[in-house]
């Protein structure tokens, strides 16, 4: 059976952050508690100009060439951070990258899982289209507030992903578990900025979904956990990967939990100094496996778990294809993450609390301050018409 998965991928986040240390200072919490007890070093903080759709665009422009355009059908746009109730954000993507117009461009949500699920659409979908490509688009703004106990644990980012047969990077098998329960751990209702929480509850309701689609994996698929090379896990903190680590400890040998250990920690290089990206979040987390961790075995099986409060959860495995250290961008990601500037915190708060205001025309002019050249960037608002720009 011809194999199908992740061919290229990238990651992109603002040129601004939040230093953990200064936010515990001023919110007047030991430092340690941000960088050990939720394991967050810096955060990423969206300036005005950089919504999730230039996010995103940004994030896709680094892999696509342009035969890529011309052979992408489908454009799926993951985001729980949605700038129209109507319009896919994908459809701007779409413009601002040129791919080909007979292409499908949808939006999807279901918190932070449905990245999973626009895979595992292009998986059907590059079966019975095999020369096809499928953008995969995953781009949050995660925000709980000034002051509020989600506060340490924000974050904005966008992950690309490109899905075709033959894939460079890893396969994705068609086996997977997947669970639904109807929950209120998180949420963000459309009259509301911010999201709202019940933080330990998310955090039970993320390791019972853990259970409940390991358990059913194993079932129908006769798996135990050393198959696997790696388990990498949606990360909202990088606390909770470790939690869900140790959920698992009582079926790891010292061997098995040794080997996940220390390639969880290559797993979180990104997510500990980006913060939450929601959607993205498994994904980047990937993709720190993948650029910051030793090379491991083509043919080696990783372990995935997506998880999207409200609450739906998925189990996957994704094969380790040969020379997939060659597909990946680490050095590009490296250097945006070096040249960040750190936000001073009057400013964060300032970005974090005065959303765009728009006139009674219904124009928005914005401020392209924070931003880098030769970004795809939010320009403004004009009769209700949101444009974008390339610097
Ligand atoms: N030094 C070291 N560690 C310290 C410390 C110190 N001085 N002080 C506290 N800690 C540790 C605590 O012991 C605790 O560790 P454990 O979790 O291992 O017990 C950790 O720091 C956090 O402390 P608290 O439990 O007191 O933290 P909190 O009450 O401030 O809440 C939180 C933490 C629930 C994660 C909160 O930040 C939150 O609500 N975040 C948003 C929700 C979230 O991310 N949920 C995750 C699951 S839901 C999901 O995954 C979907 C999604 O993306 C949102």
């Amino acid at each position: 059976m011809m194999k199908i998965g992740i061919d290229k991928m990238s990651f992109f986040t603002p040129p601004t952050y939040v230093d953990m240390v200064e936010l515990a200072e001023a919110r007047g919490v030991d430092p340690n508690k941000y960088l050990y007890g939720i394991g967050q070093g810096k955060m990423g903080i969206a300036a005005e100009a950089y919504d999730i759709v230039a996010m995103a665009t940004n994030a896709a422009n680094k892999i696509l060439t342009a035969e890529d355009k011309e052979q992408i059908d489908m454009v799926i746009f993951a985001t729980e951070s949605g700038v129209d109730h109507s319009k896919s954000a994908g459809t701007w993507v779409h413009d601002l990258l040129d791919i080909q117009p007979y292409a499908r461009v949808v939006e999807f949500k279901q918190a932070c899982y449905s990245a999973t699920a626009g895979i595992q659409l292009a998986m059907g979908h590059l079966t019975m289209h095999p020369d096809s490509k499928v953008l995969i688009l995953a781009s949050d703004i995660a925000k709980y507030g000034v002051n509020t106990g989600g506060e340490p644990t924000q974050g904005a980012g966008a992950v690309a992903m490109l899905l075709s047969g033959d894939p460079s990077i890893l396969a994705i098998e068609t086996n997977s578990a997947t669970y639904t329960k109807d929950i209120d751990d998180f949420w963000r209702p459309t009259y509301s900025e911010f999201a709202y929480v019940d933080g330990k509850y998310s955090n039970e309701a993320y390791l019972g979904t853990l259970n409940s689609v390991w358990d059913r994996y194993k079932d129908q698929f006769g798996a135990q956990v050393s198959d696997f090379e790696a388990m990498l896990f949606h990360v909202p903190y990088t606390k909770m990967g470790r939690k869900a680590l140790l959920e698992l400890a009582d079926e790891m040998d010292e061997t098995t939990s040794e080997r996940f250990e220390k390639y969880y920690d290559s797993g979180i290089v990104y997510n500990y100094v980006v913060g939450n990206i929601y959607t993205g979040s498994l994904y980047l987390s990937l993709l720190s496996f993948l650029e910051q961790g030793d090379e491991v075995a083509a043919g080696s099986r990783i372990g995935l778990f997506s998880y999207g409060s409200g609450a739906v959860g998925e189990f996957f495995v994704g094969e380790i294809q040969a020379g997939y250290k060659d597909a990946l961008l680490k050095e590009d990601h490296e250097k945006m993450l070096e040249n960040r500037i750190k936000f001073a915190l009057e400013e964060y708060e300032r970005v974090l609390s005065n959303p765009v205001s728009i006139d009674e025309e219904g124009n928005a002019a914005l401020e392209t301050k924070h931003t880098n050249a030769g970004d795809f960037i939010f320009a403004g608002i004009n009769e209700h018409k949101r444009f974008y720009k390339k610097l």
